[in-house]
């Protein structure tokens, strides 16, 4: 495992400190972030999350508020079924007003009034907010763009997680904060920090600098070994010496990818050492607590380092920024999924619950019943516990029109309502779900940090690997599949058919992982440009598709984009019908065991072979499948965007043996399945605008009446069931 140099003197000077004020939580390691709390030995997609009672509640701002307003607010949290809130992740200004002062006055009342309710407190760290005596004092602090420009003070993520005196400071108010609240009753885990990297994640700063070149020494030893990896040959970069490397900065054209994707690396362990460093302050402060995170951003791999150091990851969800309400509940659906696939578990710390509005934009306003409807997808796609971003909508700052579930006038209306109606529903669903995980079919190979970001410098202008995830996810859900997403080196039992969607970058250790899948009967669709580079980012020599070519049984013998499809007409014949390609092609030579499933209609296919671009039947290889062990392997010579999967789903359902979850209700009705060795839980979410009626649902209980069901169900507008099987 690769760490800081610098960063390890400052963890074990931490660490001292920490020591000395409580136990250190048994098993812990304090100079590595190979920390137990995830329990990756076990890493599973289907790992429930160890939390006792579904938290229900949300974020929370009594810094913003004058005693008058916030007198009932704890009456009313507890009549909407709150048990928990968050809170002081943007109050380091007022908890140290003045370097080395302390304040936490106004959280000891608040903590106090809401625990005497039964509402517990989740706390943050607030670097996200470095308050301005600490940006006057060191300038130096503050983030510095690509184009050399330093951030300025005024909103929030303006400091560097590299820079040594923001890190001593971070220290010293979490220190502070733990030492003030450890012996709370009514303070049962933190939030590190917010959003790491939501805003600004590439920071170009001296501290930065200094900081990847010691990153990049610890990782290659020697800098001929970087200049080796990197081909520094072309453009001339050979490097002399680790302190003449610079960060990327895209001027004045591209940069070396493999330098790029190293930098971006970079960026990741940095946010995670800022964080361990916070982590192991509140661990030796109180072993009882829990610690997590809200995310997904950009730059971090939530699969790496950063998540170890965690007892779950948080994902905080706004539907509203996909504007389109015919995609948006594909895209909440896909989103969560995706992040589930990272750690196998996860809560929503933030969930939209009214429009948001910033700068230049505000969303639509939930419709009735939409709030309580996306709750319940979160829910059913793995959320175990929720708190709905905010309680009242402020009313000043940059976020003076981002709703919360109260107005700004304080007036209860129909958002309250609503929240409350879930509240109560949660009093029967929240038990029964603790311990389920969801169920999954069919899924998308996604989640990994190299894979995603290694695309970003050079992306050719294709799709990267997270969107073609989602539209394979949208033609699964849309039909009613039981659809999810799986990293490759998670546990792949149980699913029928796997994608692995133009993965370029490729882990030679990955195919047998995927060979033992497809022997053992699953059914493994593999996607263009998959396994034709290396982890450093550059191109293999071998003929895509690399190491996966034996199991494929296929070579690529040429390939291109389609820049303009409507205008350059390329299409697979594939049966009775043919799709046009989008984006690229594929010329495959295939083995004689593989059989050829699809083949190129127009243009390079049949005029390579020199015939008639009519002549369809003749045309290059596109699509292959051959058999391996007790399953089958697919290759896609193009990219596996909507028309394409819609075209190859009924094949691909027929040869892996899935079947939509409740025939004849989706697209309307969107059903997911949560369950483990004792019970299922079957959410229908109806998401078109009319009442739709099933009469082939499981029987069992409703959840949401408590009353038994016979099967039949009708679901209005938004309308929402839970039956426990
Ligand atoms: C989240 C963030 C919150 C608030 C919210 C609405 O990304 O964590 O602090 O900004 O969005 O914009």
């Amino acid at each position: 495992m690769i760490f800081l140099r610098c960063a390890i003197g400052l963890c074990c000077l931490v660490v001292v400190n920490a020591l000395s004020e409580g136990a250190a939580r048994s098993g812990s390691s304090h100079d590595s972030l190979d920390l137990p709390s995830l329990g990756r030995e076990n890493l599973s997609h289907r790992r429930p999350l160890n939390l006792k009672t579904f938290l229900f509640g949300a974020p929370y701002y009594p810094e913003h508020w004058d005693a008058e307003t916030k007198k009932d607010d704890p009456e009313r949290m507890a009549a909407a079924g709150f048990n928990v809130v968050r809170m002081a992740e943007f109050a380091w200004d007022l908890m140290e007003p003045r370097e080395g002062e302390y304040d936490f006055s106004v959280f000891d009342e608040a903590i106090e009034k809401l625990g005497e309710k039964g509402i517990k407190t989740i706390l943050c760290t607030p670097t996200a907010t470095p308050p301005r005596w600490l940006t006057a004092k060191h300038p130096d602090i503050l983030r510095v763009d690509e184009n050399g420009v330093a951030q300025s003070h005024g909103s929030r993520q303006h400091c560097c997680h590299a820079s040594e005196t923001l890190r001593r400071c971070s220290r010293k108010i979490t220190k502070a904060m733990a030492s003030h609240f450890r012996n709370n009753p009514n303070v049962i885990g933190w939030q590190t920090d917010n959003e790491f990297n939501c805003q600004f994640s590439e920071c170009h700063c001296a501290s930065c600098e200094k900081a990847f070149q010691d990153f990049l020494q610890d990782k290659y030893a020697t800098i001929k070994e970087l200049n080796r990896r990197w081909g520094t040959a072309f453009w001339a970069q050979t490097y002399l010496k680790f302190e003449d490397i610079p960060t990327p900065r895209p001027k004045p054209t591209y940069n070396n990818p493999a330098h790029v994707l190293d930098y971006y690396r970079f960026i990741s362990h940095a946010v995670a050492v800022f964080q361990h460093e916070q982590v192991e302050i509140l661990r030796n402060a109180n072993p009882n607590w829990f610690v997590m995170h809200n995310g997904v951003f950009r730059h971090i791999d939530y699969r790496g380092d950063f998540s170890k150091d965690l007892d779950f990851l948080g994902f905080d969800s706004y539907p509203f920024f996909d504007y389109s309400p015919a995609n948006r509940p594909r895209s909440h659906a896909f989103r969560l999924d995706e992040v589930r696939a990272l750690t196998g578990s996860f809560i929503v710390p933030e969930q939209q619950s009214g429009p948001g509005g910033q700068g230049g934009y505000f969303h639509d306003n939930p419709e009735p019943g939409e709030l309580r409807l996306m709750t319940y997808r979160s829910i059913a796609h793995g959320a175990d516990s929720l708190m709905y971003f905010r309680w009242r909508t402020c009313r000043f700052g940059a976020e003076e029109y981002w709703c919360g579930i109260l107005d700004h006038d304080n007036v209860p209306r129909r958002r309250y309502e609503e929240v409350k109606q879930v509240g109560e529903e949660l009093k029967r669903v929240g038990p029964a779900l603790l311990g389920t995980s969801v169920r999954v079919d069919v899924a998308i190979a996604t989640g990994d940090y190299s894979v995603e970001e290694g695309h970003i410098p050079l992306s050719l202008g294709l799709p990267s690997p997270k969107n073609v995830a989602a539209e394979i996810h949208g033609a699964f859900l849309d039909r009613g599949y039981a659809v999810g997403c799986i990293h490759p080196e998670d546990d792949l039992s149980g699913v029928k058919l796997y994608f692995i969607p133009h993965w370029s970058l490729f882990k030679p250790e990955w195919v047998p992982i995927l060979e033992k899948y497809v022997r053992d009967g699953g059914v493994l669709v593999i996607g263009a440009r998959t396994a034709t580079k290396n982890f450093d980012n550059n191109v293999v020599a071998e003929t895509p598709p690399g190491c996966l070519a034996e199991l494929a049984g296929v070579q690529v013998v040429e390939y291109s984009k389609i820049n303009r499809p409507e205008e350059r007409r390329m299409k697979i014949t594939l049966g009775d019908s043919s799709v046009q390609a989008p984006w690229w092609y594929e010329l495959l030579s295939s083995a004689k065991d593989t059989e050829i499933i699809g083949r190129w209609e127009d243009r390079f296919g049949p005029l390579a072979e020199g015939k008639p671009a009519s002549a369809s039947s003749t045309g290059q290889p596109a699509i292959t499948s051959r058999k391996v062990g007790k399953g089958r392997v697919f290759y896609v010579g193009a990219y596996l965007m909507r028309p394409v999967v819609d075209a190859l789903l009924p094949m691909l359902a027929d040869t892996s043996g899935i079947e939509p979850l409740c025939p004849g209700a989706a697209p309307d009705v969107e059903v997911v399945v949560r369950e483990n060795d004792e019970k299922q839980l079957w959410f229908f979410l109806n998401h078109s605008d009319k009442t739709v009626t099933l009469s082939n649902a499981p029987a069992g209980e409703n959840l949401i009446t408590g009353e038994p069901c016979s099967g039949d169900l009708t679901l209005p507008r938004n309308g929402v069931v839970v039956i426990r099987k």
